[in-house]
């Protein structure tokens, strides 16, 4: 692979074949194939990236299955510009949102502290932010879940938020962050080149 972008395998803990599915050969793809992408598929890119830490155990990263006809017509129209296109033309699109009421599944999720749904409950403010801060994380855990899956993802977040919610969530009150196109890549799934990285020394203070 492009070695410019790496630092030397031999200081990775998986192969150069993981890490290249995962990272260095994966690209955010706008071109597909028509090959279906099933239910299974996505649970299992779930079964990884649910594993990924949130803040407390929250988990609160949902995800709204958008295949094509009716559902991806009502989504289409909420795309910026040239997305719409992207989505029209994706086998499924997954908008990824964040679940203020998170908190409902604490006992749950966190038993090793008692009381947190209680706490919660009334800090709205407080679970809005701690949903979406953990929700965006999981989205990255859930592109890299896709990716192991054997799935190409294209991220956007060109959209109108405040329309996506009201299209699809005005009973759960769930607030969109993100919708990932998702199928098999054609050829390298873009019609950009990998554009450059920066390097560790580039974004690292090290003290
Ligand atoms: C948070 C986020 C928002 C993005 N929004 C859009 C978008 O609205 N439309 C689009 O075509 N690509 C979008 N992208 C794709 C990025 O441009 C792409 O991931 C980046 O250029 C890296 O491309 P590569 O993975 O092929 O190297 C988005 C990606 C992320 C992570």
């Amino acid at each position: 692979m492009t070695e410019t972008l790496t630092h030397p395998s031999s200081s990775l803990a998986v192969g150069d074949d993981v890490a290249d599915l995962l990272f260095r050969a994966a690209r955010t793809t706008s071109l597909f194939t028509d090959e279906p992408v099933t239910d299974e598929q996505l649970a299992a890119a779930w079964d990884l990236a649910k594993f990924g830490p949130t803040a407390m155990n929250t988990l609160p990263l949902r995800v709204l299955v958008v295949r094509p006809g009716e559902a991806r017509d009502r989504l289409v129209p909420h795309m910026a510009g040239a997305n719409k296109d992207r989505v029209a033309a994706a086998p499924v699109s997954l908008v990824l949102a964040a679940d203020p009421a998170f908190h409902e599944h604490m006992d749950y999720l966190f038993p090793a502290v008692p009381g947190v749904k209680e706490q919660l409950a009334p800090a709205a403010d407080l679970r809005e932010q701690m949903a979406r801060k953990s929700a965006l994380i999981q989205a990255g855990f859930f592109i890299l879940g896709l990716r192991a899956a054997g799935l190409a993802a294209g991220p956007m977040d060109g959209m109108d938020f405040d329309a996506v919610d009201a299209e699809f969530f005005a009973q759960s009150g769930w607030k969109s962050l993100l919708v990932v196109n998702v199928g098999h890549a054609e050829g390298e799934g873009s019609p950009y080149p990998r554009g450059p990285r920066l390097s560790f020394d580039q974004v690292a203070q090290v003290l």
